[in-house]
């Protein structure tokens, strides 16, 4: 059986809480032979500041380079407001981004029936959501140059960020946003501006040269981005994956991302491209919620963005997609039951802590595994 490294990075808050369920979980597919997994920690955020006086120090990028797959919780806090801006808990994060060269962030929003009350939408139209948004991570306008802002000297001042989008970045999105609808409904939807942006016009070509050349079987559709989040919160169920730039991605996956209910339900993967020689490609997964300070150390987070994380390195980096359709339906089956941690909860139901929540989803994953 293949050895798989995992560099683990709870980070700060409620993160360490969090990542204690998907470490339960790693020690009970190594002790009954289901995987293998060799792990070490890592500190990355306000806790590396803490011990290094850096968001994360070069040791740990390199073994966040050597490790098949990152898993993180998360970053940041009041604590650590005051610290240098380069310092800051997020730059911990943006460096791992940027040196893994992780371009692809995929961020599925999925709604669980038993949870389909909790969304700001009528239950008919989110029940059963299953989409994934694939944004660019690493180009567009969060990083183009020139970014600056100049002083015009007639009291007024100019503010310039640029979107710049090469053919490569572009095409790389497109075949993992391809390659994902292959292994679901089979349907891509791209979305620009190609009425107003010239990044949209070659944004649109590129995607639609790829589809024709590589990806025929993939249903493709254009959408305006504008037009597109309006349908996110119309008729949602519409959409298999959604392939996006930085800038709109970052929008419209916080859209889709509340349809779903609660911050504490959603994991993300962030991918960079494969390596044509040892075939392995960097990867991080991590839940989309912050460190929560407002409740760390109280054994209330919601483990269940943690836990779908770790089933998004085991579908994406390690070929395990059978056990991640185990955990998920072990996660519904537990909100069938009732079982909820505060966040999620609703009338009638069993409020848990943290480590509850765990234990219930890995005894249901255990029923349904034997
Ligand atoms: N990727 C990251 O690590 C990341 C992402 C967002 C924010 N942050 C940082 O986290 C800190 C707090 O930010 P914020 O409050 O804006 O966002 P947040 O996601 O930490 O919390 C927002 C709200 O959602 C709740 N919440 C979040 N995750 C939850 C969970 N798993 N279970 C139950 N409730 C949960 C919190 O209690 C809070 O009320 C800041 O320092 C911010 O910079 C980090």
């Amino acid at each position: 059986m293949t050895t798989h490294k995992l560099l683990l990075l709870p980070g700060d808050g409620i993160g360490p809480e969090v990542m204690a369920e998907v470490k339960r979980l790693i020690a009970w597919l190594n002790a009954e032979g289901i995987a293998k997994f060799e792990t070490e920690d890592g500190l990355v955020g306000g806790c590396s500041y803490d011990a290094d006086k850096v968001a994360i120090t070069d040791k740990t990028v390199a073994l966040a380079k050597a490790a098949d797959a990152v898993i993180l919780g998360a970053v940041g806090g009041p604590k650590w407001d005051k610290v240098p801006y380069d310092a800051r808990p997020e730059a911990g994060l943006l460096r791992l981004r940027k040196d893994l060269e992780l371009f692809a962030n995929l961020r599925p929003a999925i709604c669980y029936p038993a949870l389909a009350d909790s969304s700001s939408l009528r239950r008919e139209i989110v029940e059963g959501l299953d989409i994934m948004i694939v944004r660019e991570l690493t180009g567009g306008v969060y990083f183009g140059e020139p970014k600056t802002i100049t002083d015009l000297g007639n009291g007024q001042k100019r503010a310039i960020d640029t979107q710049v989008y090469d053919t490569y970045e572009i095409e790389r999105i497109a075949r993992v946003a391809f390659d994902l609808a292959r292994k679901r409904r089979n349907k891509v939807t791209s979305m620009e501006k190609r009425n107003v942006m010239k990044s949209g016009l070659l944004w649109n070509e590129v995607v639609t040269q790829v589809h024709n050349s590589e990806f025929k079987d993939v249903e493709l559709e254009h959408q305006l981005a504008d037009s597109g989040g309006m349908q996110l919160v119309r008729r949602p169920k519409q959409f298999d994956v959604i392939v996006t730039d930085n800038l709109f991605g970052d929008i419209l996956s916080d859209i889709a991302a509340m349809l779903t209910g609660s911050l504490g339900m959603l994991p993300s993967a962030s991918l960079g491209a494969t390596d044509p020689k040892t075939g392995k490609r960097a990867a991080l997964y991590e839940p989309v919620h912050g460190s929560a300070p407002d409740i760390a150390g109280k054994g209330l987070a919601n483990p269940v963005a943690m836990l779908t994380s770790f089933g998004m390195a085991l579908r994406y980096s390690f070929d395990m997609g059978k056990l991640a359709d185990t955990i998920d339906a072990a996660i519904a089956s537990v909100l069938d039951k009732g079982i909820r941690t505060g966040d999620i909860k609703s009338e009638g139901s069993k409020v848990v802590s943290t480590s509850e929540m765990g234990e219930a989803i890995l005894q249901e994953i255990q029923a349904l595994h034997a």
